[in-house]
This record gives structure tokens, C-alpha cells and sequence, in this order.
């Protein structure tokens, strides 16, 4: 199976990739935690990338496309991928109908997160993580279990991104409008296009998802 998350930041991408991950041995394949990792290893193409991110606007078409052509090799073809934060402009739409092409994959389905943007200003500026695994926390709507400790590994040190403040939240929005909206009529018409309502509960959500999805 592959499968394209696609919603506004915060919308609850890598949430729900995460568990999918967990549940159905999906790989998560995030353009965005791969440009991170660039830039906190200070590659080439993190050096490129880092001020654009901070801005809340997109990296080139040429550097992402690369990224999961990349990943997508490593992994060989039967393993099923979910595409999160990816692809986002119609060059990168067209590029990954090449990559999978050309690796004799397909796409089985894109799922929509429809959500409210005002709320996701609160979701992203309440977000972090554990600096150990990367599970996902939030300050109102998931807390650690135990105060300052890490459900899943127990570390209790914990990180936020650099783009989580609420001017580059709202610039990676108008990005999304703007340029990642408009490519799903690229789909459409192919009949996997799901909309889901990603303002409900995470449970919620996982339940619609894994109704498209099927057992
Ligand atoms: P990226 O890392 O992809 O960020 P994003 O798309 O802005 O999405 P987020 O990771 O912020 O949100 P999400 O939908 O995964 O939400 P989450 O599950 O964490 O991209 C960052 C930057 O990298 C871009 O701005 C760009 O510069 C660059 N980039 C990346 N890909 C690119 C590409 N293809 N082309 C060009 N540039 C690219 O949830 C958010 C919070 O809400 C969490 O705290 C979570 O706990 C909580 N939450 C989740 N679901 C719910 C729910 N149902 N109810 C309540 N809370 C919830």
C-alpha cells in the first residue's frame, strides 16, 4: 500500500503517520523530518534548507524530490510507504507519479485532513516531543503520563521546532493554500481521493482513516 497524508501544518500528518507506522507497518516517509535531520547534521542541502523552513516556506521542488527518490531506494519496492508533507506543489505531485513509476509502485490513496485553520495555530504553538524518540506530545491536548517523563522511553528531555511559532505557522498556511491545495484535483480523478474531518479527536481520526484504509 501507499498511501499520501495530506492537511495544513498541524493538521495531524505525522500523528497519524505514526500510528500507522506502529499499527500496519507502514514507513513514514516525512519530507519534513528529513530536511530536520539534514539541517541539524548540517549537510548540503540542510545548509539550503534551514532559513527557508524558518521562514514557513518550501524547499525546492529539486532537493525534496531527491530526498524520497532516495529513501524510496533504500527501501525497495514492496515496502509500503505513507508520503507526509510530501508532495506539496504540482512539480512534486508530477515527480512522485515518476518515482513510483518508475520503482513499479502505485498510489492506492490520498487522505485529506480537513481542518480549521485558527485551531491549528494552538495545536502547533502547544507542540513538542521527546528529544529521545520523537514520540509527539502536546501541552492541552496530550501530556505525558507522568509529569516531564517520556510515556514511551522515559527520557525527560523534550524539544521544540524552530518553526512552530505562530507568524511561521501562518506563512506555511497561506504556502499550503497557495500551492499544496491546488494539487488535489491531480488526484481526484483517479477515485483515491479521502477527506476526513481532522478536527476530531485522534482517536476519531484514526478510526476514519482506518475506514478508508480497510482492514
Ligand atoms: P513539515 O514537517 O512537513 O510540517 P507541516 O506540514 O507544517 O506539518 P506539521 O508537522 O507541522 O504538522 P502535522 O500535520 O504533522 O501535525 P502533527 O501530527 O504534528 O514541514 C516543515 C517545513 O519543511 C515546511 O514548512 C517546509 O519549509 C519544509 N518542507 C517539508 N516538506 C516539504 C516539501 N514536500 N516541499 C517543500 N518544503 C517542504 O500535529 C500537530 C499537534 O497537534 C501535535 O502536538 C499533536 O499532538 C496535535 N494533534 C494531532 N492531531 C490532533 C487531534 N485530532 N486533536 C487534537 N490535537 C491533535
Amino acid at each position: 500500500m501507499n498511501l499520501i497524508l495530506l492537511g495544513p501544518p498541524g493538521a495531524g500528518k505525522g500523528t497519524q503517520a505514526s500510528r500507522l507506522m506502529k499499527e500496519r507497518g507502514l514507513v513514514q516517509l516525512s519530507t519534513g523530518d528529513m530536511l530536520r535531520a539534514a539541517v541539524a547534521a548540517g549537510t548540503p542541502v540542510g545548509l539550503q534548507a534551514k532559513a527557508v523552513m524558518e521562514a514557513g516556506e518550501l524547499v525546492s521542488d529539486e532537493i525534496v524530490s531527491g530526498l524520497i527518490g532516495e529513501r524510496l531506494d533504500e527501501l525497495g519496492p514492496d515496502t509500503p510507504v505513507i508520503f507526509d508533507g510530501y508532495p506539496r506543489t504540482a512539480a512534486q505531485a508530477e515527480a512522485l507519479d515518476a518515482l513510483l513509476a518508475a520503482r513499479g509502485r502505485t498510489l492506492d490513496h490520498v487522505i485529506e485532513l480537513e481542518v480549521d485553520e485558527d485551531a491549528l495555530v494552538e495545536r502547533i504553538t502547544g507542540r513538542f516531543t521527546c528529544a529521545n524518540c520523537g514520540e509527539g506530545y502536546h501541552d492541552r491536548f496530550k501530556l505525558p503520563k507522568a509529569d516531564g517523563v517520556c510515556d514511551v522511553c522515559g527520557a525527560s528531555n523534550f524539544k521544540r521546532r524552530a518553526d512552530d511559532n505562530e507568524a511561521t505557522v501562518r506563512q506555511r498556511m497561506a504556502e499550503y493554500r497557495a500551492k499544496t491545495a491546488p494539487i488535489i484535483p491531480h488526484y481526484e480523478g483517479r477515485g483515491i481521493v479521502a477527506r476526513v474531518d481532522g478536527m476530531a479527536s485522534m482517536d476519531a481520526v484514526a478510526a476514519a482513516i482506518d475506514a478508508v484504509l480497510g482492514a
